[in-house]
């Protein structure tokens, strides 16, 4: 069976963007493939090594998320990438292989260091992001890595790296391929992307009631001030939640009537609102399990450790055999 990784830093708990985003992605995935899932705590560090109080209480919150979403502890391997010391081994290692000049070149480190403010970001750890990732890729030796694009710099350095590691010593690791997630773009309530710091998100922890009062109040075709005015669907943010979540009979009769003005936002919202509330009713009651017991959470990631440690460990003996350490 291929193998895939993939990981999430610790973000607390988790939206509707990341649920379409990321985890439906990773529920289909770990049907069909031996998957690693481990929250990248060491990578929040490189961001927010000053204030890192929240990360532990976020890895839970998110971890709590996956396992009500269905991701599966008896399929999947789940950890945190802090306790699987190899891959801080295998990044040393890494590191003394990748030129400066390829991460100092890595689009996605120069967008940040422009647009992330207030964060002293010029750190050897920053910089060094992408030589960790490979690390957390490599060590099981995966094929596949599920991430969006803004990820992709970083999958493709890994590649670079590996081919350089494999050229150098001895052909260990398979390059991995990026797994593009077609990933469903779920408009936040005020239309811009769904984030939790533009503070316009639906998360999968929402009551019903917090789901009606958020989903009420969601943007809607700003050409419809009054009740009488006709709309346009695709100026709609609230629209693009019916393509998530409607069949196609509801999303036929909305558009008409909203570009007839014979229905009503709020009437139009309201079938959205049914359907979040009944797709997250599983993950509602799911999540009731492991919410009041944070330990059955600590101990599956305990599990995933050691099930994790075990094939690092054996990646890790062959580099130390193939460098001749
Ligand atoms: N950098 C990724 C992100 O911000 C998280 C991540 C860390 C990751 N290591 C990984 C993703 C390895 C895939 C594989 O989303
Ligand atoms: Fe949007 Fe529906 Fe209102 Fe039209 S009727 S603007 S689709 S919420």
């Amino acid at each position: 069976m291929e193998t895939i990784v993939s990981g999430m830093r610790p973000t607390g708990k988790l939206h509707l963007g990341h649920y379409h985003g990321a985890l439906v992605n990773w529920l289909r995935l770990q049907e069909q493939f031996q998957c690693y899932f481990f929250v990248a705590d060491w990578h929040a560090l490189t961001t927010d090594y000053a204030a890192p109080q929240g990360i532990r209480e976020s890895t839970i919150e998110m971890v709590t998320d996956w396992l009500a979403v269905g991701l599966d502890p008896k399929k999947s391997v789940i950890f945190r990438q802090s306790r699987v010391k190899e891959h801080a081994e295998l990044h040393l290692l890494y590191s003394m292989i990748t030129p400066v000049s390829w991460l100092e070149r890595n689009p996605t480190y120069k967008e940040q260091m422009k647009e992330i403010v207030g964060k002293d970001l010029s750190t050897y750890g920053f910089l060094g992001y992408p030589v960790l990732q490979a690390g957390d890729i490599t060590i099981y030796k995966a094929k596949k890595v599920p991430v969006g694009v803004d990820q992709a710099p970083h999958v493709e350095l890994t590649r670079e790296i590996v081919r350089r590691f494999n050229q150098l010593y001895r052909p260990i690791f398979p390059e991995p391929d990026v797994l593009l997630t077609e990933a469903q773009k779920v408009p936040g309530l005020d239309g811009r992307k769904m984030s939790k710091s533009y503070g316009n998100a639906v998360f999968l922890s929402d009551s019903p009631k917090e789901i009606d009062a958020k989903i009420s109040r969601m943007m809607t075709d700003p050409a419809r001030v009054k009740r009488t005015d006709p709309g346009e669907p695709e100026k709609c943010p609230a629209f693009q939640l019916h393509k998530i979540y409607s069949t196609p009979e509801e999303i036929h009769a909305v558009t008409q009537g909203c570009r007839t003005a014979g229905i009503g936002c709020l009437e139009c919202k309201k079938i959205i609102i049914k359907h979040v509330i009944e797709d997250l009713a599983p993950i509602r009651e799911r999540r009731a399990q492991f919410e009041n017991h944070p330990e059955n959470v600590e101990e599956i990631l305990e599990n995933g450790t050691e099930a994790a440690q075990k094939v690092a460990g054996a990646t890790l003996a062959e580099v130390r055999e193939a460098i001749g350490l």
